[in-house]
């Protein structure tokens, strides 16, 4: 049999949420990766403005997390994740634990964000029939908000494009209004002043569906991947009061704003609220090996903690669930964070960089611009070929004019960099993007 490996060389791999044929006639690649910077295959160094997707919080190829997946590669490849466990597992759990709000003491562990949720909803559901409430089996999402691309996370997620193609997903699933209103927050700094009211909807929809048949509400604390919408001052305070009011569970989707991007080691510490399940993923093994979890309350643990002993008390989990690896590469990552102090560092940061931010606001086609934490929004105008085009233009042109790699959500710039950056890098970053937006027709 013969194989034609060149003809075939770029279409084999079908790239995820990627335009293929636009790759293929014109590929990025990267082969390597160092500090705060990617290396092309022509050896450029290009910044890495966005942390990956968001998950390189402690910065490229950190010594001290490669040697710890290389010596935990030697010693256990893999054991059973059902019935069985190594030492690692627990420990990580313990430290995660102890990093979490007071009250949410148990992990589950899965490898995707997308598991995350999912695995999120599944103890919602069970939860609630353990209790007696099978009856509540009602997610609730938000506009705008990203929870991954299972049936259950994508049913909650309120990205159209995301959803079009997928028919009825799970049944059931209301949502939220975004919180994002341009004519009232434009180039606002932090959790903008306005919006906390829009908290008071979910008490409607729970009303309207009844509070019997929710099952939980599912948010990002800062909405990620559409493009760093921060929440309204007072916000979330008043959504997790309400849920608390009618027995909904309030499940954070800290994948992106866990581990540091917003100055604490999650989110909800920074605004003060527990919810009943934290998702998380990314930044927990700064991206090296996939691994994410559920951090879920005692309560919650508790009363599934039910029937003969000899049963699993929830049936679900993964294969690779705690992989000796992606363990290994978690606890060397949360080593980092605590030694290099990134978390408060970052949250030291937060004012330079959003001021640094900010300085793009007279910058060609800037609309709108929302740094908080380390994490920022840019949007441009929507050119006139639609929707997208002027955002992957501007991704392009900074990669290969300008040697930085920025995510692009349709015509929005996403700046979340790595957590041991300076303010010069910041700058730098800045610099770059306005010289594309230069370029942009
Ligand atoms: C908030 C949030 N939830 C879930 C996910 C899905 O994670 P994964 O791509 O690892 O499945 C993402 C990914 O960006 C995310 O930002």
């Amino acid at each position: 049999m013969t194989q034609d490996f060149k003809a075939n060389e770029l279409r084999s791999y079908w790239m995820p949420f990627t335009a293929n044929r636009a790759f293929q006639a014109r590929p990025r690649m990267i082969e390597g990766a160092e500090g705060i910077h990617y290396i092309t295959d022509d050896g450029r160094r290009v910044i890495d403005s966005t942390s990956g997707l968001y998950c390189v919080n402690a910065g490229h190829c950190d010594p001290h997390i490669v040697d710890a997946i290389r010596q935990a590669a030697g010693v256990l490849d893999y054991g059973p994740a059902f019935q069985f466990a190594h030492q690692g597992a627990f420990e990580l759990a313990s430290r995660l634990a102890m990093l979490a709000p007071d009250g949410l003491d148990h992990v589950f562990f899965a490898n995707s964000g997308s598991e995350a949720v999912d695995t999120a909803m599944k103890l919602a559901l069970a939860y609630h029939k353990a209790r007696g409430e099978g009856s509540r089996t009602r997610f609730i999402g938000r506009e705008r908000g990203y929870h991954g691309v299972g049936f259950g996370g994508m049913a909650v997620g309120g990205i159209p494009g995301n959803r079009k193609a997928f028919g009825q997903q799970l049944p059931g699933a209301d949502h939220l209004r975004t919180t994002y209103d341009r004519t009232r927050q434009a180039f606002s700094i932090g959790e903008p002043e306005w919006g906390a009211e829009l908290a008071d909807e979910l008490e409607r929809i729970i009303t309207l569906h009844d509070a019997s048949n929710i099952a939980a509400i599912v948010v990002e604390p800062v909405a990620g991947s559409t493009g760093c919408l921060p929440p309204p001052k007072g916000y979330l305070e008043r959504l997790c009061a309400i849920a608390a009011k009618y027995g909904v569970l309030v499940i954070f989707d800290e994948v992106i704003t866990g581990f540091g991007r917003l100055g604490h080691a999650f989110a909800a510490e920074r605004y003060g609220v527990t919810p009943d399940l934290i998702c998380f993923a990314k930044g927990l093994t700064n991206g090296a090996v996939p691994m994410s979890g559920v951090l879920a309350g005692c309560g919650i643990y508790e009363t599934m903690m039910q029937g003969p002993q000899f049963l699993p008390e929830f049936y679900h989990g993964y294969t690779y669930s705690a992989h000796p690896l992606a363990t290994a590469a978690a606890l060397a990552t949360l080593d980092v964070y605590r030694d290099k102090d990134l978390f408060a560092r970052t949250a030291g940061m937060e004012a330079e960089f959003c001021e640094t931010m900010m300085t793009l606001k007279d910058a060609p086609l800037v609309a709108d611009i929302r740094p908080i934490g380390l994490i920022c929004g840019i949007d441009l105008e929507t050119g006139a070929q639609g929707i997208g085009a002027r955002g992957y233009e501007a991704m392009q042109r900074a990669f290969h004019e300008q040697d930085l790699y920025v995510r692009v959500a349709a015509d929005t710039m996403i700046v979340a960099p790595p957590l041991i950056s300076e303010i010069g890098d910041v700058a730098e970053i800045v610099s770059r993007i306005r010289a594309v937006l230069r370029t942009l027709r």
